[in-house]
């Protein structure tokens, strides 16, 4: 089936590209007509997906990006508008997970730069783009959170910790869509096929890492394409805001009401 090309003219931003979920939105958003941005701390990766999407016909620039530097921020903002003139879509969506030893246990920097990383980020890459945004008369950011951020999910208390401040920012930056014109959305995938459900593995002891090799190969895993496919939808259905999507194996994407109402 021919690619619909609707975001021909659009820019799109997405941090993380250089892996997973990131790489396979920016090749969803390129492949739609968008020119993207690639920001990633991993030049490499960010290069490799710049090249996949150039090869399959897209346009896309690379940017080195910390987001946890509040000046990258702002530079990889800056590169999309002076890139491709305009920033029509952010997917804040770089991310990291535990290593061993899990908390309480673990050290404090540790904790700190999930925080960093996966919720002050998200945050930051927000502020940074609202101004370039309210310039093109709006735009769209879709946060990458997590099914973490919905659930009670032990297994790694302070990455949950991160998504649901990043499903409660989502939800609380709905007054942009009147005040703007910017829609703010997010996305809680279960266990998704990237390397990232497996990093921490390579920091544990080994009986510890044989339990969840096992546990993560009976887990049936998400497609990252998937996962794009829902980003998609996010950017494009003009009627959403402050939604927040649930996309689970096997299942129709879902959007989760909060779970009551102030009164
Ligand atoms: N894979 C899953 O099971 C899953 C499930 C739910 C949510 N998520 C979320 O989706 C997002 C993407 O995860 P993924 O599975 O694609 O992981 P991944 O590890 O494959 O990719 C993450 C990317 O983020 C980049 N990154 C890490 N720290 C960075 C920093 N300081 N600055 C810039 N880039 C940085 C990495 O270099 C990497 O390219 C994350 O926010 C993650 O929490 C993942």
């Amino acid at each position: 089936m021919p690619e619909v090309k609707d975001l021909k003219g659009k820019v799109a931003l997405v941090t993380g590209a250089g892996s997973g979920i990131g790489r396979a939105t920016a090749i969803a958003l390129a492949n739609a007509g968008a020119a993207v941005v690639i920001a990633d701390i991993d030049d490499e990766g960010g290069q490799k997906t710049l090249r996949l999407v150039e090869e399959a016909g897209g346009k896309a620039a690379f940017v080195h990006t910390d987001v946890t530097n509040w000046e990258d921020l702002e530079r990889m903002v800056a590169f999309a508008e002076e890139t491709f003139g305009r920033l029509d879509v952010l997917h804040n969506n770089a991310g990291i997970n535990a290593g061993w030893p899990p908390f309480p246990q673990s050290p404090r920097e540790r904790w700190i730069k999930i925080i960093d990383v996966n919720l002050s980020a998200v945050i930051g890459g927000t502020q940074a783009a609202i101004p370039v945004m309210r310039r093109n008369g709006g735009g769209v950011i879709i946060n990458s959170a997590s099914l973490a951020g919905l659930i009670a999910y032990s297994a790694d208390p302070i990455y949950a910790a991160t998504k649901h401040g990043v499903v409660g920012l989502t939800r609380a930056l709905v007054f942009l869509k009147d005040e703007s014109n910017i829609r703010v959305n997010c996305i809680c995938p279960g266990f998704v096929d990237t390397p990232l459900p497996r990093r921490r593995l390579a920091s544990m002891p080994a009986e510890e890492r044989g339990r969840w090799e096992k546990i993560l190969g009976q887990i049936p895993m998400i497609p990252p394409s998937e996962v794009a496919e829902a980003v998609l939808e996010l950017v494009r259905d003009e009627s959403l805001a402050g939604e927040v999507m649930a996309i689970q194996y096997g299942q129709p994407c879902r959007l989760v009401a909060p779970p009551m109402q102030a009164m």
